[in-house]
């Protein structure tokens, strides 16, 4: 049904070089997995040679962001059509980070993925709370208008190219995993939500990601879950053995 997808999202860490020495550790760890959509996302100027290094791997190549305009005048953007030409199967969009730290909102978030989808490349688009909406019980209302926001006006038959990952920002880099009824509530809620929004074959169909503190040692438990069809991995995808612990959690 759902193939898993194990996402590695390297954030601002690897020169060119690291990022390759981590691809080709990588590799030879995960080459006999057929069963788990592999995902790396290094920062931008590392990608192409990445894509390089990647040839004939059973791994994808993400982008940590793009822009919605195909080209013009917009100092600093890249536009998702230049990802696939560097080699980008993949990208995220949405981060917390971004959303916290560079003005993201649902509607750029919008913007961005569909642009992505056009261009040929698979959104994967970010939600979740903090920790002071979770504590005053908004974590349902947040991600709603979240998912609303950023998928509106995509439609049903374009959300194969979508996966969305929910990622509660108490639990990004502090290492206070969801635990695994927590995150299996959210992702229930999620599907619930799609299918009323998409209808329930779309729903259905879509990965969901689980994203916060995700290590070898938790992943089994969450991947375990019913609606949990993977996980977006900050920290522990910066180690080859780690993050390939992960990819292989069914082994
Ligand atoms: P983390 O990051 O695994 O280091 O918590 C996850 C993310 O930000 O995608």
């Amino acid at each position: 049904m759902r193939k898993p997808v194990i996402a590695g999202n390297w954030k601002l860490f690897k020169s060119i070089a690291e990022s390759i020495a981590l691809v080709d550790g990588l590799k030879p760890l995960v080459e006999k997995n057929r069963d788990v959509e592999i995902v790396v996302a290094p920062v931008f100027t590392a990608l192409n040679r990445v894509s390089e290094a990647l040839k004939g791997s059973n791994i994808n190549l993400a982008a940590q962001d793009c822009f919605w305009e195909e080209e013009g005048a917009f100092t600093g953007e890249v536009a998702p059509k230049l990802l696939k030409d560097a080699g980008c199967s993949h990208v995220i969009i949405g981060h917390s980070e971004r959303r916290q730290y560079f003005g993201e909102t649902d509607a750029t978030v919008n913007k961005k993925a569909k642009a992505a989808i056009s261009a040929g490349l698979t959104a994967i688009v970010c939600v979740g709370e903090t920790l002071e909406e979770r504590e005053s019980g908004r974590t349902f209302s947040v991600i709603e208008t979240q998912i609303q926001g950023s998928l509106d006006g995509i439609p049903a038959e374009t959300l194969a190219n979508v996966i969305i990952a929910y990622e509660p920002v108490w639990a990004i880099g502090t290492g206070k995993t969801a635990s695994d009824d927590q995150a299996q509530e959210v992702h229930s809620f999620i599907r619930g939500l799609l299918s009323r929004l998409s209808g329930v074959t779309a729903a259905e169909n879509v990965r969901i990601l689980y994203g916060g503190s995700v290590k070898p040692d938790n992943v089994k438990g969450l991947m375990g879950q019913s609606d949990i069809d993977g996980a977006l991995v900050g920290g522990a995808s910066l180690k080859a053995d780690s993050f390939a612990a992960i990819v292989n959690f069914n082994a």
